[in-house]
């Protein structure tokens, strides 16, 4: 069995930081999205990964390289414009050379892994296999309607949903998927669409077959899930302290503290992860925080955020939290009068003073 992981794609929901960045490799607990799925595929025993790049490919090359890191092979499959889920798997085509394979979102997280998924569909054998969850609110999902064993619908988005089973960002083909994204047409929105192609299978008597996944999962194509995201994996990190903690500096509960970080009359409780160098001074690091490698942050307050490499925070009196800040950003208080507020932000961003 081969894997693709889709690392293409718009990232509309994540702007402005896909303008310049990869939405699958802003961090989650200071490593990138996309590592956890190459990792989940990695630990079921996949060698051999195609990876789907779109605008964005030096930097996911750049971070992924050819695989070694991980001891596999990675190809890279360079999808011209995102046509859609299904116009990436009919791009995968020759690197598939005939193998099943998993398709896995490279921006979704599934913390249980796959190797229960893919053990299953290797002894079972179906044409196709879809992983589902129970979710509150399945009206915003791609939803699956079930018959015993057998899937026999799946909706996009259904106004009114007759199960709340959604489509997480993961699924298992044969190759007889080929066949169905090649009879498709593009949807309204102009895509390729994966539930078409597998809506296509079932239609044709293929043996359509599914997993409910029990862990938890997260598409983190937006904000709010990028932050959740980040909660869920920083309550699973162990201590571990690296860098210099001044003797008037707290540190409650779990933090993981990297090489030359400097944490100087301040408080952080955990779950906390702070990067290589990065320099804390009189501030508060507050639960659900991931600050990545070169920030500078004095005199400030921080919680439930995940701040990107080399940012600075200086003198922000009102409590930082519920953030993403991308790289490079600088956030600081003037001395100078009149009070007031001064901005320099690209198209999309988004602020909100309280
Ligand atoms: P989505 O999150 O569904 O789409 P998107 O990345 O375009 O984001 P948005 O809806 O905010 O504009 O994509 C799921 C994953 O699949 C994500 O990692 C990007 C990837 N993808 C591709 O590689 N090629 C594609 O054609 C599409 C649509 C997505």
């Amino acid at each position: 069995m081969k894997g693709l992981i889709l690392s293409g794609g718009k990232g509309t929901r994540l702007r402005p930081i896909t303008f310049t960045s990869a939405k699958q490799l802003v961090p989650v607990g200071n490593k990138p999205i996309l590592f956890y799925g190459i990792e989940a595929l990695v630990a079921s025993g996949i060698k051999e990964i195609g990876i789907i790049v779109g605008d964005t490919h030096k930097d996911i090359k750049a971070a992924v390289g050819d695989g070694s890191k991980w001891n596999i092979k990675v190809t890279y499959i360079q999808q011209d414009a995102p046509r859609g889920l299904a116009h990436a798997v009919m791009i995968a085509e020759d690197f598939m050379d005939g193998n099943d394979f998993v398709m896995y979102l490279g921006d979704n997280m599934i913390m249980s892994g796959v190797q229960e998924f893919i053990e299953g569909f290797n002894k079972a054998k179906p044409d196709a296999s879809i992983l589902l969850a129970h979710v509150p609110n399945p009206s915003s999902f791609g939803v699956a309607e079930l018959d015993g064993e057998k899937v026999v619908k799946l909706v996009e988005k259904p106004k009114e949903p007759k199960s709340d089973l959604a489509l997480v960002g993961v699924y298992l083909f044969s190759n007889e998927i080929f066949k169905a994204v090649k009879s498709i047409e593009p949807s309204p929105r102009n895509e390729l669409e994966i539930t078409d192609a597998i809506q296509w299978l079932i239609e044709n008597s293929y043996n359509v077959s599914f997993t409910i996944i029990k862990g938890w999962w997260k598409d983190t194509g937006k904000l709010n899930d990028m932050l959740e995201a980040n909660r869920m994996v920083l309550d699973t990190i162990q201590t571990e302290i690296k860098g210099s903690i001044s003797e008037d500096s707290e540190i409650h509960g779990r933090v993981r503290i990297a090489d030359n970080v400097e944490v100087k009359n301040s408080i952080i409780r955990g779950p906390v992860v702070i990067g290589e160098g990065t320099k804390i001074i009189n501030s508060y690091i507050g639960p659900y925080t991931s600050i990545s490698e070169g920030c500078y942050i004095n005199e400030s307050e921080i919680e439930h955020s995940i701040i990107l490499q080399n940012s600075r925070i200086d003198s922000i009196e009102t409590r930082i939290e519920g953030s993403l800040l991308g790289k490079n950003v600088k956030v600081s208080k003037s001395k100078s009068k009149p009070r007031s507020n001064r901005f320099m932000v690209g198209d999309n961003s988004e602020i909100i003073i309280l």
